[in-house]
């Protein structure tokens, strides 16, 4: 069982990698394999919107981590996309990441739990999670809560040690991210079909 976890932050070690360090830890301990994807300070590149995907089946733009991405991804049984907050929305490379992916391949994210994460020095992490769980939303993929929303406070990695209730957060998360994957895993090997989907309607109107 894998999780991959996205970091959108540049910071190697900044506040969004310490909140998934805490998942980390609730992970490993179950014996869940993990691995970040830092999406570091390099150029990602925005959705061209080129349609060359649905040909290809991957992004015309190679390179930057997209299309690796998404071989992982094919592998993967879980996904937690994480953060920082910047002007009360996901940082531009997390959304540039997560466009192309999607909009190459979200078939490959179908019935897989996902979470999304966000840090700030002090708000706009509500916002910038509801944007990050639209991915989940229009891709089948159930998504993971926990006791809080799913958020850890700083301006640095350190101040987040003081954050107890964001680390639990983080904590319970994981919890219940595993316990999902197990009860889909135990699902399949029980034999209960994935739900019919269908596909037939595209009303592309503006209503
Ligand atoms: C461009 C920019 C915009 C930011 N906007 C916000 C904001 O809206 N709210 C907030 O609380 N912090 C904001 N911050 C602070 C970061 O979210 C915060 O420092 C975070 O811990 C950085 O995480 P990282 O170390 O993982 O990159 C902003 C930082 C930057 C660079």
């Amino acid at each position: 069982m894998k999780v991959l976890l996205v970091n959108g932050s540049s910071h190697t070690h900044g506040t969004t990698a310490r909140a998934l360090d805490e998942m980390i830890g609730v992970f490993q301990a179950a014996g869940v394999e993990t691995e970040v994807i830092q999406l570091g300070g390099s150029p990602i590149a925005d959705c061209l919107q080129c349609g060359k995907c649905a040909e290809l089946g991957r992004c015309v733009i190679d390179g930057d981590g997209v299309n690796a991405f998404v071989e992982k991804a094919k592998e993967a049984d879980g996904f937690v996309f994480a953060t920082p907050t910047y002007y009360a929305h996901p940082s531009g490379r997390i959304f540039s990441f997560l466009d192309r992916v999607f909009f190459s391949n979200s078939d490959v994210f179908m019935f897989k739990p996902g979470a999304a994460v966000a840090v700030a020095r002090r708000a706009g992490t509500t916002a910038a999670l509801d944007a990050l769980n639209k991915y989940f939303g229009i891709s089948q993929m159930p998504v993971a809560g926990s006791t809080y929303w799913n958020m850890v406070h700083g301006r640095i990695a350190v101040d987040a040690e003081e954050d107890l209730e964001g680390l639990q957060t983080m904590r319970n998360l994981a919890r219940n991210m595993i316990w999902m994957m197990r009860c889909f895993e135990l699902g399949q090997i029980n034999g209960i079909p994935y739900p019919e989907t269908e596909w037939d309607a595209k009303t592309n109107f503006v209503r």
